[in-house]
């Protein structure tokens, strides 16, 4: 039986859920049109849940990659080198069970930077609409690695705007912070230290994002599909109960009926065989 879920992912098996498809229809249409974006919204509005149900919709078409930087540890940081290999460590795993083949391509020893990374990804795109999904990407700000993970998309999506290069087709981070800011944020924390030109640009490694506009706070319809689907459910267990009441009834009431006619028979065999006969159930 399903419950009401307050904490954390909510899954449509498991949990009385609002019914977010028109949420979804407008996030796939960014997705369809190849925007790359980001997703942010305060703690608990529905972020993971929306990733979850929109990366099952579009596995049924399109390769899509789930990957999240919660509970990621802080190695994969350490380096450019160890990013990319982690992060194509954790893109293998992501797709395993949907393709092994194509999850094993994605594992290479040799790219150990983010040019490298670029080159890789070009690759295998070739010929592919991959829509790569990254869930609480504010684990990785502050970190340096990420802003260099964040200018590589932003250079493939110009790439291929362009037509000169193969990348993912749609890239959707969430989080709770906006990260077109996280580079002037991290300057200003001192947490990283831009070259001379790149001081005066100041630049954001994701000003390609698009505006994500997409209202995540639940309208009264949405809500009214969840409380219908309880009240249908609270229903169903109404009339299993009353049914179970009834049935336990009926057992009583043959049990009562036998030994009523077990004592007649052994008083008056003939007579109770006669009303044994005549008795229906
Ligand atoms: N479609 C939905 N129907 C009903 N409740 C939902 C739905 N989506 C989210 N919720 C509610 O919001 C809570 C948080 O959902 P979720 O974990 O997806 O949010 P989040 O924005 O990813 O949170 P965080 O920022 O903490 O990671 C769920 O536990 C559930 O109570
Ligand atoms: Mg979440």
């Amino acid at each position: 039986m399903r419950t009401f879920n307050v904490t954390g992912l909510c899954v449509p098996d498991k949990h009385y859920m609002a019914d977010i498809s028109g949420k979804l229809a407008k996030i796939r249409e960014m997705i369809d049109r190849g925007d790359y974006f980001t997703i942010n919204r305060a703690r608990q509005y529905g972020k993971s849940t929306t990733l979850l149900l929109l990366a099952r919709a579009l596995a049924k078409e399109h390769t899509c990659i789930s990957l999240s930087f919660v509970g990621i540890g802080t190695t994969i940081f350490a380096s450019s080198a160890s990013f990319c290999q982690r992060f194509l460590l954790h893109i293998s795993k992501a797709l395993e069970s949907a393709d092994e083949d194509f999850a094993a391509q994605w594992e290479d020893a040799t790219v150990t930077d983010f040019d490298l990374l670029g080159y890789h990804i070009d690759k295998l795109c070739n010929g592919r609409k991959i829509i790569l999904m990254i869930d609480e990407v504010d684990k990785a700000s502050g970190n340096e690695a990420f802003l260099h993970f964040l200018g590589m998309l932003r250079s493939k999506y110009l790439a291929k705007q362009a037509g000169a290069a193969n990348a993912f087709h749609s890239v959707v981070l969430a989080g709770v912070y906006d990260i077109r800011n996280i580079k002037q944020k991290m300057i200003s924390e001192g947490a990283y230290t831009p070259a001379d030109m790149e001081h005066k640009l100041y630049n954001s490694p994701w000003n390609i994002a698009a505006d994500f506009k997409v209202d995540m706070s639940f309208n009264p319809a949405e809500i009214a599909t969840m409380l219908k689907n309880m009240k249908q459910t609270i229903t169903q267990a109404w009339i299993s109960r009353s049914l179970l009441t009834r049935y336990t009834a009926l057992q009583a009431d043959i049990r009562s009926w036998y030994r009523g006619s077990a004592n007649a028979l052994i008083r008056s065999p003939k007579k109770a065989g006669r009303s044994m006969a005549s008795r229906k159930l």
